[in-house]
């Protein structure tokens, strides 16, 4: 056996974001590519494709930086939350709850799968810029942390607790004034977002908030974009949280924690180099810690939210290769029995993967093929014009780096059932999500009596 990162130049085991494939994948005598100790062509066979496949130690690896470098690098109190848009699952719920961390959900939906799943329900936060009123009753009645996105909220939320109840546990979003995308990010008084209160509505909402007895104003919750590669823009927000808190503290808020959301980026493909977990943490810290320092304000407790580099390095994406269309100077197709549907990241965002053959990783690329899913749309292409070794139909195709937004952002377009989900450790796979069968899609539809007249 061989470990697979040796082949991979940039990559680094240490920090699962940082590593394209799984941290324990691994080459076979035969050649054949592993995860967790499982031969991915005899998953394939087992499960069929495509089947999703999460590493277990990858995840617990991802979930342990995280804790360690924060009890490391920030002298105060902390807690990461998993951000289960990413990816929820009843295990995964439980998974990350046994390494200590909480979740982050944004509705019913991944809620009650957090709830059933084990996580704590003090460790548990709400979000959402529309959440309904079952959403919040829900997540008051189970001590859930609700994060005050709107005024629509915190009308809500004044008639749901009753007048002798708890009061009701409350961070609120504020929108920062920073935007980030992967290379760049803008610093502005008013920033296009649907989510959060703006700067200068802050004031007035920590008023109105400490006049209300049903509220117990714990926190205070940012978040300034996805997959990015940038430190800077944190060292900034922590100065921005840190002016928050000392006005919540003045308006008489016992503000505990600040929560600076998510959006470490992970390697999709050789050329992105995002910082490790461990540096991201240790920026976020010191800038936290700094930022309260110089304004003499007693540490909060420090509460980040990563999905994508919590989860996307974890998972494989088998499948298995069908048709084959040249068209000469142009481009050769290969078509896969998965697309879109199971990962819609690359028809939505342009995304980029890589990919290699799982029953031979290692062999020369000497081909260029474009591989497509077998959606009726012309745009449903999973990788654009990649290397591979000479790749056949019937092959298994594994794609790196789906962890994340893949099967949470996952359709049934087309009517294609929605694949299933293993977790493998140290050679043992079992089920996490069954696969779906077309009879399932039915279940919902109904025909109306009118229709089911003769003639
Ligand atoms: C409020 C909030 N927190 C956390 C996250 C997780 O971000 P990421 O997956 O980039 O870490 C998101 C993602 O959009 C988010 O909106």
């Amino acid at each position: 056996m061989s470990k697979y990162s040796q082949y991979e130049p940039g990559c680094d085991p240490l920090s699962p974001n940082r590593n394209i494939s799984p941290i324990t994948s691994e080459i076979d005598t035969e050649g054949n590519l592993l995860v967790g100790g499982c031969k991915l062509t005899s998953l394939a066979e087992q499960y069929g494709t495509p089947l999703y496949v999460l590493d277990e130690a990858t995840i617990r690896a991802a979930c342990k930086s995280y804790v360690n470098a924060l009890n490391t690098y920030y002298p105060g109190k902390s807690l990461p939350l998993y951000a289960s848009k990413a990816n929820s699952s009843l295990t995964i719920s439980r998974l990350v709850a046994s390494e200590g961390m909480g979740l982050d959900a944004v509705s019913e939906g991944e809620l009650i799968t957090a709830l059933k799943g084990g996580v704590p329900s003090n460790r548990i936060v709400l979000h959402g810029n529309n959440k309904s009123e079952k959403e919040l009753k829900l997540a008051y009645q189970n001590g859930v942390t609700i994060v005050i996105d709107n005024q629509h909220d915190i009308e809500q939320l004044s008639e749901i607790v009753p007048e002798d109840g708890v009061p009701a546990q409350l961070m609120l979003r504020l929108t920062p004034g920073i935007e980030c995308h992967t290379h760049e990010y803008i610093r502005t008084g008013h920033l296009d977002s649907k989510f959060g209160f703006d700067p200068d509505q802050l004031e007035s909402v920590l008023i109105q908030l400490k006049q209300m007895s049903w509220a117990s104003l714990n926190g205070l919750h940012a978040h300034i974009g996805s997959q990015i590669f940038e430190i800077e823009p944190h060292r900034d927000l922590a100065g921005v949280m840190a002016d928050a808190l000392s006005l919540a503290r003045k308006i008489g808020h016992s503000v505990r924690d600040i929560n600076i959301g998510g959006g470490l980026g992970i390697k999709y493909v050789q050329t992105d180099d995002p910082p490790s977990i461990e540096e991201w943490v240790k920026v976020v810290s010191y800038s936290m810690k700094e930022a309260c320092l110089s304004r003499n304000l007693e540490l909060p407790r420090l509460i980040c939210e990563p999905g994508r580099s919590l989860i996307a390095n974890s998972c494989v994406t088998l499948y298995r290769l069908g048709s084959r269309k040249e068209i000469p100077g142009i481009r050769t197709y290969l078509s896969v029995d998965g697309g879109m549907s199971d990962n819609p990241r690359p028809i939505t965002y342009q995304s980029s993967y890589t990919a290699c053959l799982a029953d031979r990783p290692l062999a020369q690329k000497d081909e260029k093929v474009t591989i497509a899913g077998k959606h009726c749309e012309s745009g449903d292409v999973l990788l654009k014009d990649i290397l591979l070794p000479s790749p056949k139909s019937g092959e298994i195709l594994a794609v790196f780096g789906t962890g994340a937004y893949n099967v949470s952002m996952s359709s049934n377009y087309n009517r294609i059932p929605r694949p299933p989900a293993v977790i493998v450790n140290n050679g043992h796979a079992d089920l996490t999500q069954r696969r779906e069968q077309p009879e399932d899609l039915l279940q919902y539809d109904l025909i109306p009596d009118r229709f089911m007249e003769v003639g």
